[in-house]
C-alpha cells in the first residue's frame, strides 16, 4: 500500500491507490490509470477520520490505519458520501471502535444501514451544520444527488481545505497524491472522463451548488477529493472546469459513432467524415466504430462534441447491439445542447434509421433531420449523397 502522506497541519492522506482495477460500478466505467479511495485523518483536540476505503482493502488499510494511530483515539467519522466505494471497510471499522459516532446525511444513515447492516451512534447533519474539533471546525454542505442523494462535502477551518467526496475527483491512480505533482495531461483527460461519464447527468444541480459554495466565500487552500488527486495548487481551476463542463460543454468537434455489419455503413460514416472537412476544416473529427471503442470513451468524446451522427444497419428489424448500447448510454447520461442525426444501411428493409430516431426523440438532442439510408453498398451516387448529408450537418450545426 502507498505511505500514508501529510496533507496540511492537521490532515493526512490515509487512503489506498488502486492501480490494477479496471472497470469501475461493476463492468459499466473502464478506467485507463486505475483509481484511489481517499480516506483523510484529521488530529486537532479530537480527531476525525473522513471516508473509508472500497472493501477489498479493508483489511489491509485498517492494518496500516493501526500502525497511524490508536483507533480508539479516533473521536468521530465522517461519511461523506456511502457509495460502497467510500464505505465498503466502514462495516470492519466499526468493529474496531463501535461506539464512535458516524456523521451523515440523514440518507447517508439510511445507506449504511440497508448495505452495511450497520447499529452505530448516528449524527445527522445538514448544511451550515458545524463540528467543533479544536483549533479547526468542521462545515457540512449537502451535495444531494452528486452524485447520491447521500452525499456532502466537509470544509475545515484554519487548514482552509474542502473534502469534496466524488466532486472535482477522477480515477487516477497516480504516484503522486497532489496535482501539481502528477502528468498534467493525463490528470485533465480523468478529470474530463469522470465528469462526462459520472457527472453529466447532473450538471444543472452542479452549477447551483458551486454557485452556492461560492457564495460562502470560503478560502479554499486544497480541494481533497475522493478520488484520485488533491488540488493543492491552483485548487479553483477544477471548480473553474466544472462551470464550463456544467453548462452544456462542446468543442469544435463531430463524432460519428457507427457499426457496420459489411462496410457499408462504415463507408457513410467516412463519406460523412469527408463532407464535414470540405465544409469546416478546422473541426476535429472522431470516427468511431462502436465495437472498437468502450462505451466510456464514446461518451467522452460525445460529450465534448458539438455533433453527433451515429450509423447502424439493419439486422433482424433492429439496430446492431453494440449502437443500441450506446444509445442507452447516451440516454441515460442525458446530453443536452448538441445535434444529432443518423444513417445507416439496409438491403430488404430499413429500420435502423428509424429507430435510431426514436429513440434520438426521447432525449434532449436536437435531432436535425430525417436520416440517410443506403441501399446494400455504396456508389458513385450514394457517395456523393453522403458527402453532402455531412457538409450540410456540420453547417446547420
Ligand atoms: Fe466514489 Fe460515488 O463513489
Amino acid at each position: 500500500m502507498k505511505k500514508f502522506v501529510d496533507v496540511s497541519k492537521h490532515v493526512k492522506w490515509v487512503g489506498v491507490v488502486d492501480q490494477d482495477i479496471k472497470t469501475f460500478h461493476g463492468e459499466e466505467l473502464e478506467l485507463s490509470n486505475g483509481t484511489s479511495y481517499n480516506s483523510y485523518l484529521i488530529r486537532d483536540e479530537k480527531i476525525v477520520l473522513v471516508d473509508t476505503v472500497i472493501q477489498k482493502y479493508s483489511r489491509e488499510w485498517l492494518q496500516e490505519l493501526k500502525e497511524e494511530i490508536d483507533l480508539d483515539t479516533i473521536d468521530y467519522i465522517v461519511m461523506n458520501h456511502n457509495e460502497p466505494d467510500h464505505s465498503g471497510a466502514l462495516k470492519d471499522l466499526m468493529k474496531e471502535i463501535p461506539n464512535t459516532p458516524i456523521y451523515c446525511t440523514a440518507k447517508g444513515k439510511e445507506i449504511i444501514q440497508a448495505y452495511h447492516s450497520i447499529d452505530a451512534e448516528f449524527r445527522i447533519v445538514k448544511t451550515g451544520d458545524t463540528l467543533e474539533l479544536g483549533e479547526t471546525n468542521l462545515t457540512f454542505v449537502e451535495m444531494k444527488m452528486l452524485h447520491w442523494p447521500d452525499s456532502m462535502a466537509s470544509y475545515l477551518s484554519q487548514d482552509n481545505i474542502l473534502f469534496s467526496n466524488d466532486a472535482f475527483g477522477q480515477h487516477y491512480g497516480a504516484n503522486a497524491l497532489f496535482n501539481d505533482e502528477c502528468d498534467q495531461e493525463i490528470l485533465w483527460d480523468e478529470s474530463l472522463k469522470y465528469y462526462a461519464c459520472i457527472l453529466t447527468p447532473f450538471s444543472a444541480m452542479i452549477k447551483r451548488k458551486i454557485d452556492e459554495i461560492l457564495s460562502f466565500n470560503l478560502t479554499i487552500d486544497q480541494i481533497c477529493t475522493s478520488h484520485g488527486v488533491i488540488w493543492r495548487k491552483n485548487p479553483l481551476e477544477i471548480v473553474t472546469k466544472y462551470m464550463e463542463w456544467c453548462q452544456d460543454y462542446k468543442e469544435d468537434q463531430v463524432t460519428i459513432v457507427y457499426d457496420t455489419m459489411w462496410e457499408t455503413t462504415r463507408k457513410m460514416a467516412e463519406s460523412m467524415a469527408d463532407g464535414i472537412r470540405s465544409k469546416s476544416p478546422s473541426t476535429h473529427i472522431m470516427l468511431m466504430n462502436a465495437c472498437k471503442y468502450s462505451e466510456t470513451e464514446i461518451l467522452t468524446e460525445i460529450f465534448k462534441s458539438k455533433g453527433v451522427l451515429f450509423g447502424s444497419p439493419t439486422i433482424n428489424n433492429r439496430i446492431l447491439p453494440s449502437m443500441a448500447a450506446v444509445l442507452e448510454g447516451v440516454k441515460g447520461i442525458n446530453f443536452k445542447g448538441k445535434s444529432v442525426g443518423s444513417f445507416g444501411s439496409y438491403g430488404w428493409n430499413c429500420r435502423s434509421v428509424g429507430i435510431i430516431n426514436d429513440l434520438l426523440n426521447t432525449t434532449a438532442l436536437t435531432v436535425v433531420n430525417d436520416g440517410l439510408k443506403v441501399n446494400w453498398n455504396l456508389n458513385k451516387d450514394s457517395k456523393e449523397i453522403c458527402f453532402e448529408y455531412g457538409a450540410d450537418f456540420v453547417e446547420q450545426i
